[in-house]
């Protein structure tokens, strides 16, 4: 049996824009997916996963002249979605180690909310290949798990992925990524991060479309997106520069870029509202959008105090940027 964590991410700077190779800065934060990883005797897949966003679940499928739906009655697109995830990451461990027709008993926890933003997918989906991998007797590294773990959401979100979630995972830290060129930025100022979730989830597939037409209807959608870009490349500058105050003005400056590509949603706008009052540095969403999480940063205890009392935040925390990526737990 091995055990494998990954952490979950927020997006400082640059995210939809990544989709048309603009750069962003994804951060891992100390939230972790947790996978555990037992070799069966048949070819079959026994998940059950225990999260905030699932009240738990178990699913066995695959394995030859078998049904390959899953032994539940009615999958909600959530466990479907969870499903597709979990197959691809077993199918690529069982590539790495050359090998074919095995099954697994699949144990996931995770402290990261599905579809919220914060990389919960990419997250299982790094630690469910080291795990596996590992139970097969293959050790990857970690570049080659961020490499894999890109693969399985690019099928499972039919092309539209990039590969910001998947490489922070994997590398933890605050990372750069444009197209295919990913890296680590070294010695980062003190993030001070707060989260304000919804309690939502939003759509991916569905907003990054949505940006799409937007950027070929209009002229000024698709100079919006160049301009995120440009919003990532002085937030690398106050980066390096260890500015905070400025990383929290380009926060606000993006969200706002955001916002007019429509992908914000009122209780995003709320919670990043109720941040801003209470004297954060820079608040906006993370990830896709549509509802979720935003991150703050946060000088003061301010604004995760103000945040738990804002209405339609379901849960506020605080999280470290955690600097371990992939972590081998047993
Ligand atoms: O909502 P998340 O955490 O899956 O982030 C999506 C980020 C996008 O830029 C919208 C898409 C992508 O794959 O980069």
């Amino acid at each position: 049996m091995t055990t494998s964590s990954a952490p979950g991410k927020v997006y400082l700077f640059g995210e939809h824009a990544v989709v048309y190779g603009e750069p962003a800065v994804p951060c891992a934060i100390e939230r972790r997916a947790r996978v555990t990883v037992e070799r069966r005797e048949d070819e079959r897949l026994r998940v059950r996963a225990n999260d905030l966003t699932l009240d738990g679940f178990t699913v066995t499928w695959g394995g030859s002249g078998t049904d390959p739906r899953p032994d539940v009655d009615v999958p909600t697109p959530l466990v479907e979605a969870a499903m597709g995830y979990i197959d691809g990451a077993i199918e690529q461990a069982l590539d790495a180690a050359g090998e074919d027709g095995i099954g697994f008993d699949i144990t996931v926890e995770s402290d990261i909310p599905l579809g919220a933003g914060l990389g919960s997918s990419a997250a299982v989906v790094v630690a469910g290949i080291d795990a596996a991998a590992r139970e097969l007797g293959v050790e990857l590294d970690a570049g080659t798990i961020a490499d894999r773990a890109y693969r399985v959401e690019y099928d499972v979100q039919d092309g539209q992925a990039s590969r910001a979630d998947t490489f922070c995972s994997a590398m933890g830290g605050a990372v750069r990524v444009q197209g295919d060129d990913c890296q680590r930025i070294e010695d980062v100022p003190t993030l001070p991060f707060v989260i304000g979730y919804d309690g939502n989830t939003g759509d991916t597939g569905k907003l990054v479309a949505g940006v799409r037409e937007l950027k070929e209807a209009y002229g000024f959608a698709a100079d919006t997106v160049e301009s995120i870009g440009d919003i990532v490349r002085s937030g690398e500058i106050a980066l390096d520069d260890g500015d905070v105050e400025e990383i929290g003005r380009l926060m606000n400056f993006n969200h706002g870029l955001l916002s007019a590509l429509g992908v914000s949603a009122r209780s995003l706008d709320t919670m990043v509202w109720a941040a801003r009052e209470a004297d954060a540095l820079g608040a906006k969403l993370t990830g896709s959008g549509g509802g979720g999480c935003i991150v703050a940063l946060d000088r003061t205890e301010q604004t995760h105090t103000a945040l738990e009392y804002t209405p339609g935040c379901e849960d506020a925390f605080r999280a470290e940027l955690d600097t371990e990526g992939v972590r081998r737990e047993r």
